[in-house]
């Protein structure tokens, strides 16, 4: 699997905002996802690889390094001893969404992982106010390994779900069913919490991470006073390197505070390549601070790619979106806050989600809360380039784990406080609900 060249082509790819006015109404300019710097227009399979096309030079070339970072193949001895994938980019390929495939056959590594802990009460956590490490395992499960042998071995299996819409026509929702085993054959203990995560895809993590805490908590309703049915609350979790707690935004559980953060932890467990953030027990580390921040500021960079031009369709799902509740979640619109880089900074964007975790019923939970998100709780998925996932990894899946085939199996996933739009999207007329996955085709 190979990374993608950086730069040039974004140049004169890059949209103007003078360029393509707020056709889509309301004042704003729903074509510029990414704001009028880090947007660009591409819907191929390179949508996810472009960079800012306003960096300055030394930027620039920091990305280039943390790009070739984010491509590196680890070997021995750094790589390991216990590992899930040997690389960033063969789980994020292209920048998208990994696979949910696991298991030992798998040559390189798994794509999907499976995050373990025990109940609350039942140990100490590593961080304060954070979920319970499973002695030997920690929090996450590595099924590979180049000596000895791997801690787990993985097997998914799915359970076909079949139902009916409001009018008549049949769909099929799979659930997904992970055995996990010791490399003895025993059953993995019985009383830890698990969670299998599918890779999400990593480009506009730089607009989300220049999101100010203040916007983000301004979205919060936990006590839903506007009865929406909608409560959604911020995620607080441990920083380490200031030591505090803070907004949580990245991960399916929003779990992490920085992007600086994610990365570390990405290293140390996913790859086994110790960092300052994450050493080994003795303290040593295999990858320096200067690579783990151009793996920043590669991510930092990536731009949003632009929708599709809007359709009477897509135009007519943008309402239903709306008047469905999708909106009370996945907020279309957010505007950014300080930023370093220029093109991040100050920006009107359009992720369609509010960085909050809500509770999305027991279809969609995993048992395994993580700092303030319950076991049902899950950070809405950002919905900008939806429509481009299976363009750049044709088997990707959607949602935490990747069970869902289609958008539309998305939707009918959705509880808890979802529960009302799902039911409202299910009784839908056959155009209508073509009109709204049109809309997301579109993103
Ligand atoms: C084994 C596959 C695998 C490898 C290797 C891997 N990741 Fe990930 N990555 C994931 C999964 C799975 C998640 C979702 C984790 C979760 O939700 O808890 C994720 C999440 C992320 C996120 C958060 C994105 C978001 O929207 O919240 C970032 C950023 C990221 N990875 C970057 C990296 C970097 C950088 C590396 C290399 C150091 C890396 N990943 C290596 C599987 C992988
Ligand atoms: C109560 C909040 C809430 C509402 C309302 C809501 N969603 Fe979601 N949505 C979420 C969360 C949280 C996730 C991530 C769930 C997961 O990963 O298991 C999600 C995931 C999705 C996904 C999958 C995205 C991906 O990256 O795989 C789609 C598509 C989606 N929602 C569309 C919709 C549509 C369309 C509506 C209205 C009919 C809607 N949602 C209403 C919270 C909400």
């Amino acid at each position: 699997m190979e990374t993608r060249a950086l730069g040039a082509v974004a140049l004169g790819m890059l949209l103007s905002g003078a360029a393509c006015g707020g056709e889509d109404g309301g004042g704003d300019d729903f074509a510029l996802a990414g704001g009028s710097g880090a947007t660009v227009v591409d819907r191929t399979a390179t949508a996810y690889t472009h960079q800012i096309a306003t960096l300055d030079p030394d930027t620039l070339a920091t990305a280039h390094a943390g790009n070739g970072q984010f491509a590196f193949e680890w070997e021995l001895p750094q790589l390991g001893p216990r590992f899930n994938n040997n690389a960033c980019v063969n789980c994020h390929t292209g920048n998208g969404r990994g696979l949910d495939e696991v298991g030992a056959n798998v040559l390189t590594g798994s794509q999907g992982l499976v995050r373990v802990s025990l109940g609350s009460g039942a140990g100490t956590p590593d961080a304060p106010g954070g979920p319970v490490p499973v002695p030997d395992f920690g929090l996450q499960l590595q099924d590979h390994a180049e000596l000895g042998s791997q801690e787990v071995n993985l097997a998914l299996t799915w359970v076909e779900m079949p139902g009916t819409l409001g009018d008549g026509a049949t769909y099929s929702l799979r659930a997904p069913h992970m055995a996990i085993t010791t490399p003895d054959g025993l059953a993995f203990r019985a009383d830890a919490l698990t969670s299998f995560r599918q890779p999400p895809a990593v480009f506009g993590l730089g607009l989300l991470n220049a999101v100010t805490d203040a916007t983000i908590l301004a979205e919060e309703d936990p006590e839903d006073t506007d009865g929406d049915g909608i409560s959604g609350h911020a995620n607080r979790v441990w920083d380490v390197a200031s030591a505090s707690t803070v907004v949580g935004r990245f991960g399916a559980k929003a779990n992490q505070s920085t992007l600086g953060q994610q990365i570390a932890g990405a290293f140390a467990n996913d790859i086994g390549v110790t960092n300052t953030m994450f050493p080994d027990p003795t303290g040593a580390t295999e990858i320096g601070d200067v690579s783990i921040a151009a793996v920043a500021t590669f991510l930092t960079t990536i731009t949003v790619p632009a929708p599709a031009p809007a359709t009477a369709a897509s135009r007519a799902g943008r309402a239903l979106f709306t008047s469905l509740g999708c909106a009370g979640c996945h907020a279309p619109t957010l505007i950014t806050g300080a930023a370093a880089i220029p093109a991040l900074a100050n920006q009107t964007i359009h992720p369609y989600t509010d960085l909050l975790v809500h509770d999305m019923g027991a279809g969609l939970a995993d048992g395994r809360p993580d700092f303030l998100a319950t076991g049902t709780e899950w950070r809405t998925a950002p919905l900008w380039g939806l429509g481009l996932v299976q363009v750049v990894a044709p088997d990707a899946g959607f949602l935490h784990d990747g069970r869902a085939r289609t958008p539309e199996e998305a939707i009918l996933w959705h509880g808890g406080e979802a529960a009302a739009a799902r039911t409202a999207y299910a009784a839908l007329a056959r155009s209508d609900r073509d009109a709204l996955l049109a809309f997301l085709a579109s993103l």
